[in-house]
């Protein structure tokens, strides 16, 4: 397995193309269950999470085809076409790669009547239920059950409309019903709804589709349900985690990059907190362009929340900055349970971070040292890199097949900003 060796201490400057959202393309790509037309997806991410969903919906009966002559720059054009559903069972040696994939249920379910999808896997951040999606499905008319590691949802007569109150907020269920809801018969309210800007992204495309859906991005969406969805062409919206990701390369590096196609109305509270951390941030015709103030990084508190809050996926990276930043600081994790993985490989390239419970407290240091780690999940593994660019000395990554899933050209973008990064195999 391939290892990623840094040396710190360059200060990143330059430009960086910020990707498609990989969490906005997931569910995107999922929506081309529900028509029988094709369904064009631009600005696409190469990542391996794209490529392992790409499979699955092949194997269920998905046409997929990658446009031709789509370079590395500006993001892929995908066409996926579900003329007919040839098969309703997502198998478990598919989906235990990725979590995402319960995104075919609620889809399938609805257009075919019926689904049968094996448990999810996917990062090991806690435990990651899926009751949230199944109970929203029975409130539509899904007849659930459970064996042998796969969930079967069956919907005789197709799904009718309904109102499903989430006792909590989640991105997936939220995606999950949105879709399902769209080809059901009547009218769905979904309340206590995920506001992501991915969630508003899918509602774009189901309604470009035909569908008929008011409020995303909202606490409340309400889906007026159609017969049958059409083809529809969709570009994917930035990524707002890996443009955060970036951001705090730069201020932790204290470089400045340029983030082109970084969209600052979609990451208020990454930006909110950066700035308080002693980050400077300037709108551009392009983007963003950020660094850290010459005073230097400072502590700050954060608490992670669902959107607009602080997001769960920018913790570890901010994580890293503030192991380097003047003073104490306090990060509440309120969304995963064990999502502190990257704390005792930090501590080995000498952060001072103590955790109790979903809390952790960091005290800054002055230096951070190049050590061997290794990588547990998407966003842990980046905040590994971005502690290796800071560290002094050479520091080795191993397990990056992590950050492969959800980071485009990572080496290489870092390299063009001055990065000292290669990519070795083990
Ligand atoms: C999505 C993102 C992930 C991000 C997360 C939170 C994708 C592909 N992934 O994951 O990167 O970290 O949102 O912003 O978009 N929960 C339940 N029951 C359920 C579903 C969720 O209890 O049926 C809990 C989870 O355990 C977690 C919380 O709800 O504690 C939020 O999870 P959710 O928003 O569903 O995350 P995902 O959609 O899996």
């Amino acid at each position: 397995m391939d290892k990623l060796v840094i040396r710190g201490g360059n200060a990143l400057t330059g430009q960086i193309k910020i990707s498609g959202a990989k969490n906005a393309a997931l569910p995107l790509m999922c929506a081309s269950l529900l028509t029988d037309q094709p369904v064009t997806l631009h600005n696409l991410p190469r990542l391996a999470d794209i490529t392992t969903l790409a499979d699955l919906l092949n194997h269920l009966g998905v046409e997929v085809t990658i446009a031709a002559g789509n370079g590395n720059g500006a993001g892929r054009t995908m066409l996926l076409r579900a003329e007919n559903i040839a098969d309703t069972t997502a198998p478990y040696d598919m989906v235990r790669k990725m979590r995402a994939s319960i995104l075919v249920l609620g889809p399938l379910v609805a257009r075919e009547g019926v689904a049968t999808v094996s448990l999810p896997g996917g990062c090991a951040i806690g435990n990651r239920p899926i009751d949230l999606h199944l109970k929203g499905l029975q409130q539509l008319g899904a007849e659930i059950d459970l064996a042998d590691g796969y969930v079967r949802a069956k919907a005789a007569g197709g799904l009718k409309g309904g109102k499903i109150h989430f006792p909590m907020v989640s991105v997936g269920a939220t995606e999950n019903l949105m879709m399902a809801a769209s080809l059901a018969r009547g009218t769905s309210i979904l309340e206590n709804a995920a506001k992501e800007p991915e969630i508003s992204d899918l509602a774009r495309l189901l309604n470009a589709m035909g569908a008929k859906i008011t409020g995303a991005g909202s606490e409340r969406i309400t889906i007026e349900g159609v017969a049958s969805l059409r083809a529809a062409n969709h570009p994917v919206m930035p990524d707002r985690i890996e443009a955060g990701s970036y951001a705090v390369a730069a201020a932790i590096t204290g470089g400045t990059l340029d983030l082109l196609g970084a969209r600052s109305d979609m990451m208020g509270a990454t930006l909110d907190a950066l700035r308080e951390a002693g980050g400077f941030i300037a709108e551009t015709a392009q983007g963003l362009t950020v660094g850290a103030d010459k005073a230097g990084l400072r502590g700050i508190n954060i608490k992670t929340q669902p959107y607009p809050g602080f997001p769960t996926d920018m913790q570890a990276q901010f994580m890293v900055m503030l192991a380097k930043a003047d003073g104490a600081s306090v990060i509440s994790e309120t969304i995963f349970e064990n999502r502190f993985m990257h704390v005792p490989e930090l501590a080995r390239m000498g952060a001072d971070i103590t955790v109790a419970g979903p809390v952790a407290t960091i005290r800054g240091v002055k230096v951070l040292r190049g050590a061997p780690v290794m990588a547990t999940d998407l966003r842990a593994s980046m905040s590994l890199v971005l502690a290796g660019l800071a560290a002094d000395g050479e520091t080795v990554i191993s397990r990056i097949y992590h950050l492969d899933r959800g980071y485009e050209r990572l080496e290489e973008k870092l390299k063009a900003a001055g990065a000292d990064i290669e990519r070795v195999p083990a």
